[in-house]
């Protein structure tokens, strides 16, 4: 199977599932909005990807909405104390995430006219906190960026995806792995040679999806999988069960 066919299948199911979910830093991706516009959508979803790194989405929904409610635009984070702050942040854990949003914020101020960078490469490079899969996903989701993802879920997603034995962690692993996902998300998403598919937003937010709903740690849900047809562990796990019959 292709990398493109896999990306087709992902996008159709999240198209039927997604409907936001009732998280509020969903939104459909416009490639007409300003680059304010833009830039605006790319501090919302740094606050979401930055929350949702150590904790659920539901728990995170109403800390979001909070956080939001006071801190509305980066200039107004910027322009906040360490202890406000912390404050809006009590009870997610691991406090230095808040205090890395607050001088990731002041270094946007001050570096990057308020905006954050257009572009993974530089995001990670100059922002606190952001690393190359939180510049992926923020990147694809706010600016469309044509560039991967690889968090907890889309690694056990993927490894499964290809029947991956291999140290989860290794230098090797982890290469494998994200060619993969740029792979699936190069072949499928939207860019100036291929604009007919989807935008790469999308077609990570479906991998997040999918490995956090239906791919889960235990009893993955196979039978509703997207990509079950495709899937060497499936294959593998399905192959082994009709031997011991
Ligand atoms: N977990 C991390 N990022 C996410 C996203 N964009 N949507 C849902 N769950 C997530």
């Amino acid at each position: 199977q292709s990398a493109a066919s896999t990306c087709r299948a992902l996008l159709q199911w999240y198209t039927g599932v997604s409907e936001s979910r009732g998280m509020p830093w969903r939104k459909p991706y416009d490639p007409s909005l300003s680059i304010d516009a833009r830039a605006q959508r790319a501090y919302e979803v740094w606050i979401s990807e930055i929350m949702l790194q150590q904790t659920q989405v539901a728990t995170v929904i109403p800390y979001y909405n909070r956080w939001m409610e006071k801190f509305p635009t980066i200039r107004d984070l910027a322009a906040a104390s360490i202890d406000e702050v912390n404050s809006l942040w009590k009870g997610l854990g691991y406090y230095s995430r808040a205090s890395r949003l607050l001088s990731g914020a002041q270094k946007t101020v001050k570096d990057f006219n308020g905006r954050l960078p257009d572009n993974a490469k530089d995001m990670e490079a100059h922002i606190p906190g952001i690393g190359r899969y939180s510049a992926g996903a923020i990147c694809s989701i706010a600016y469309g960026e044509v560039v991967p993802v690889l968090d907890g879920n889309v690694h056990r997603l993927l490894s499964r995806f290809l029947a991956l034995h291999a140290q989860p962690k290794a230098k090797a692993t982890l290469n494998i792995l994200w060619s993969a996902a740029n792979d699936i998300l190069t072949t499928g998403a939207r860019s100036t040679e291929n604009p007919a598919i989807g935008y790469p937003g999308d077609v990570n937010q479906a991998l997040i999806e999918l490995g956090s709903t239906i791919c889960k740690v235990r009893d993955p849900n196979c039978e509703e999988c997207p990509l079950r047809d495709q899937c060497a562990g499936y294959l593998w796990s399905s192959a082994s069960k009709t031997a011991s019959d």
